[in-house]
This record gives C-alpha cells, structure tokens and sequence, in this order.
C-alpha cells in the first residue's frame, strides 16, 4: 500500500501501515511480545504492562505504541525483559492460586497427579496409562515402592484422608500390563547418537527410559546378570518379580539393549567407550574409588564429582549420576536423578546448553484456612477412602474410580492454557517478589458450569469488552476501589446472569484461570455428609507443609 513505511526491531526493518501499532509489526517478524490485556476485537486495553519495549529510550506498551516512519525498537534486551519480568512479578503480588496441585510439586518425577485421577475417574484409563508411562519410568514398580511424598502434600488428607495416589499408580500400570494393547510411550525419531549407561539400576534404568523416547540409541551394560540393580534384592512380597521384568521388558521394546556381566574398571576402558559412544553415563551403585580413578574421575569424599547443574565430569562426553554421586535412598529421587541426567546428556548431544530439567513455574498459594478448604470440597466425592475389597489383587475399576473422585483438583484448571503462567514460566518469574499477605481463595460456582476465581484475575479487562462490543443485557463492570477492584455483574447478580451471550467467548480468552468452565459434573460434595467444620479442621494449618513450587 501506498502508505506503507517502515521501521526497524531489533535491528530488522518490517513494513507496516498507518495505524498499525508495534505489536502488530513486531508479530510480522515473528517476535514473541508476551500480551495478556490484547486481544484485537478489543483494541489496547493497556492493563497489564507486560508488552513493553523500548522506543527512543523510553518503555512503552506495544499494543497502545502505533508505529510512526523511521521508529527504532528495541524488544529482545536484557532491560526490557527485566521490565517484562517486573510487570508479570507484580501481577502476581496478589494472585490467589496454584499453578500446579501441591501433590504435583512435590512429585520428583512431576507426575500430574490431579490429571491422573480425573483420567481414572472418567474410565478413561489408557489416558491415564499414558500420562503416567510418560513421567515414571519404571511405573509399576513406583506403583509399589515409592515412599509417595505427593501423599504428604495431598490436600484431601486436612479433611479426612489423602488421596491415595500411589495406589491409583499402581492401579493404572497392572491395567495397563493386562490390556490387550499397553501402552508403549513414543519415542522421537532416530537422533544418530549413542550412550552407553553404566549401571542396570533404578537411575541407570530411568536415564534409559528417558534417553530412548529422545531418540536416542541406548546400550545399559552391568556387572551382575539381570537388569534391575537393588530392586532385585526385594522379596516377592514387596516386588513380584513379573513386574520388573515387564517394566524392562518395556524398555527393551523401546529399543534398549542390555549387556549383562560386564564391570566398570575390570571389562570397561574409557577410550574404547569413548570411541564407541556419544556420550557416557556413570549410573552405578557401588563402586570401587580405585575404578574411578583408574579412569581419570576427579572423587570427592567418596563420590564422583560432578558439576551439580550439568551431571558432568570433568572428562568429556562423562557424566555420572545416582549413588555414583550421592547416596540415594529414596527409590523416586534416585529415578528422578535419572531423569535429570538424561535431559543433561540430550541436551549435550543436541547441542543446546547443558542443564537439569527446568523446574515447572507454579504460582503458590501455601496454608489455606478452614473455609478455604470448604470450597474446595465442594466438587469433590464425600466417600470417605475407598480400601480395595481384595488387598492383595488391589482396588477394581469401580473403586479405582470412587477413589479417584475424592481428588479436589487443587490444580488450577488453566494450568497447561494459561498465559501468564506461560510468560511467567518462559520470563523466569519469581512469584512471590512482591508478595504481600494474601487475599482470602474465593471459588465462585455459577449454574451454568462456569467458574469464576478472583484471586486470578488480573483485571486485562478483556471480559468486560466483550460483554460490552456483544451489548449483553446485564454484561460485567468493575466495581470497587483501589486495591479492591473486581470483575462482578452489575446490581450484584451472578457472574453467570452477565454472560448470557458471550460466556463461551470470555472463557476462551481469560489470559489466566480466572473465568473456566467446570471439566466435570460437581456430583455429590464432599461437604455434603460432612458437619460445618470438624475437629480435624482445627489443625490444618498445623499439618499442611510450606508447598515450594
Ligand atoms: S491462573 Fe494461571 S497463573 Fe494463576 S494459578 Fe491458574 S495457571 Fe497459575
Ligand atoms: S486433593 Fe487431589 S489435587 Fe489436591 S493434593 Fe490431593 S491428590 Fe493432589
Ligand atoms: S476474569 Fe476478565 S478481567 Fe479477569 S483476567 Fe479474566 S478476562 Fe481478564
Ligand atoms: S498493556 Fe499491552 S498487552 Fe497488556
């Protein structure tokens, strides 16, 4: 078009016409700005500050900036991103809710427990084997060893008892081991590359997993004749032998190859390894100090040293893990060692910066008081915890199911959608910098299936413009002062009387977990069969540890 002119981002010029704003442009150039108040129906809202870029020295918001001929932008800055960061910290100064379910975050292997159980409780069962193939390896086994921390954490446990998660794990892997067609987690394409682990045991074994579903080719060699390491000395009892070697059997269906009888130091040269391999991981449970050193493996007090954020040695392509390098003693940490070595080890093959696996942003809301704790019931089952009628054969789908529906979805329900956990995570937020004393969790259920939470709302405004641009009869306003401003329905109806035509719509663009739509029916309360407040409510803020995300 005639008009057209032309500045420059980061460098780059791009064309943009009359009226455009730098937004626009800089989404030409494929710049990711993170918006939460934009949306283009509504025009610049410029509620939230996080789109900031700097123009002629001065931070500005994108959405409201137009362009203007010959305009040099900056987007991409250490000192824009700080500005970024500040405005999403600030956001979160009083948001009231979790990211992630305090059962998730304390999970070392990050399973998303909420997920499972809702999965379990819909029947939807190969849904369930699939999420959680996908963060344990060695599921079955978990299943039935894990010394379950998640179940420390586990919200339902202030009201009566915690869910029982492990047991729902264990549950959905002997499922899984009987269908017709387990499942098998999907591995990426071939990556060309090798490893070569040594050590069959649970870190060794959970390194492999996660190397093989990259793509990568993964021989596991040991010294003793079975894979499977310290959990081959577990009684039946506690460990029946069919299911480890279905767990390995899995693996082997992933590709891995197993070289039993082979001892680091008496059959093993690091330069023939070397040759041989991409990368080498040290994953053994005991070892002799004159092997390491045989090697050129720099000890400290006993252990191989490594660089803590990396799981490097100070050789080449070598990196250790597990007891090698700290006594473990708790199965899922010693897995989730595991894991962390194989993200370090894909990471160093595909030439991306060397590091443990991220930890996933969650906002936090820590204690919550008695009344909190009530509305959270409200869309959870009253059955007190469901014990299988055959212990030894474990819970039966129907009382796999009824357990599972005692979960109170603590998770938010945009958690994995919503784009201020998104930017938060992707701008290394650190939620609680300006945190102040928190206001009270409100969980608002309207008859139509919506929810509404106000401690997430970040007041974008997006909601409101549309009720306004669809001329709904009552629609949503702000109302309040100062610190106390909130979304509501004018004359104090019911969020829900607000939105009879663009209810769908607001949901869809909420920026956060403020406005949803319930995933399930309510079903019968937990608060139903239950008095106002019971004795044990008296100590929840006694028992409900400081969650970390
Ligand atoms: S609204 Fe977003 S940021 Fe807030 S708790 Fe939910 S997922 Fe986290
Ligand atoms: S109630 Fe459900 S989501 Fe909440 S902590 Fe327990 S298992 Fe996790
Ligand atoms: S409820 Fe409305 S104002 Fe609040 S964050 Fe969602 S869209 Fe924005
Ligand atoms: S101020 Fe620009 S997206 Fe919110």
């Amino acid at each position: 078009m005639s008009n057209a002119f032309s500045i420059t981002i980061d460098g780059r010029p791009v064309e943009v016409q009359p009226g455009e704003s730098v937004l626009m442009a800089a989404r030409k150039l494929a710049i990711d700005i993170p918006t939460l108040c934009y949306l283009e129906k509504c025009g610049p809202l410029n509620t939230c500050q996080v789109c900031l870029v700097k123009s002629n020295g001065k931070l500005v918001s994108s959405c409201g900036t137009k362009a203007t001929p010959g305009m040099v932008i900056e987007s991409e800055t250490e000192e824009v991103h700080e500005a970024r960061r500040t405005a999403l910290e600030l956001l979160f100064s009083d948001h009231v809710g979790d990211c992630l379910s305090p059962c998730h975050r304390l999970c070392p292997l990050g399973l998303n427990i909420p997920v499972m159980l809702r999965h379990i409780e819909a029947g939807q069962l190969s849904d369930a084997a699939r999420l959680v193939r996908n963060a344990l390896p060695l599921a079955g086994v978990l299943g039935r060893l894990c010394h379950h921390p998640c179940e420390q954490g586990c919200r339902r446990g202030h009201w009566d008892d915690p869910a029982a998660i492990r047991d729902m794990e264990k549950f959905v892997t002997d499922e899984d081991r009987k269908s017709v067609e387990p499942c098998v987690p999907h591995c990426k394409p071939s990556s060309g590359k090798s490893v070569v682990i040594i050590g069959a045991g649970p870190t060794g074994l959970a390194a492999a997993g996660f190397l093989l579903r990259e793509g990568h080719k993964v021989t596991v060699v040991d010294r003793h004749s079975q894979a499977g390491g310290s959990l081959r000395g577990l009684s039946v009892d506690h460990l029946p032998w069919h299911v480890l070697e279905k767990e390995i059997e899995l693996l082997q269906r992933l590709g891995l190859e197993f070289k039993p009888g082979v001892a680091l130091g008496r059959d093993l040269r690091l330069e023939g390894l070397a040759r041989g391999f991409d990368a080498i991981v040290v994953a053994v449970g005991e070892f002799q100090s004159s092997d390491a050193t045989d090697w050129g493996l720099p000890l400290a007090a006993g252990s191989i040293r490594v660089e803590p954020n990396t799981c490097q040695t100070a050789l080449e392509k070598v990196f250790a893990a597990g007891s090698a390098v700290r006594p473990q003693k708790q199965l899922v940490k010693a897995m989730a060692e595991g894991r962390a070595v194989a993200e370090c080890v894909h990471r160093f093959l595909s030439g991306q910066p060397v590091h443990r696996p991220e930890k996933a942003f969650s906002s936090v809301m820590g204690r919550l008081d008695a009344g909190e704790l009530r509305q959270f019931l409200r869309t959870a089952n009253a059955a007190s915890a469901v014990s299988p009628c055959d212990r030894c054969a474990g819970h039966t789908r129907s009382e796999a199911a009824l357990e599972s529906s005692r979960c109170l979805h603590c998770d938010c329900r945009s958690s994995g959608n919503c784009v201020l956990q998104h930017y938060a995570q992707t701008y290394g937020v650190d939620a609680s910098r300006f945190r102040a004393e928190r206001r009270q969790f409100e969980q608002q259920l309207q008859p139509g299936g919506i929810i509404f939470e106000p401690g997430k709302c970040i007041l974008c405004g997006i909601c409101v413009k549309l009720t306004e641009l669809a001329a709904e009869p009552l629609g949503l306003t702000f109302i309040g002062r100062g610190f106390d401003v909130q979304v509501a329905t004018p004359f104090s109806a019911a969020i829900q009387a607000g939105l009879q035509k663009v209810a769908a719509e607001c949901v869809e663009h909420c920026p956060t977990g403020a406005l949803v739509l319930q995933s399930k029916p309510a079903g019968e309360s937990a608060l139903a069969n239950v008095p106002p407040l019971t004795p044990r409510l008296s100590h929840i803020c006694l028992r409900l540890p400081r969650l970390i995300g």
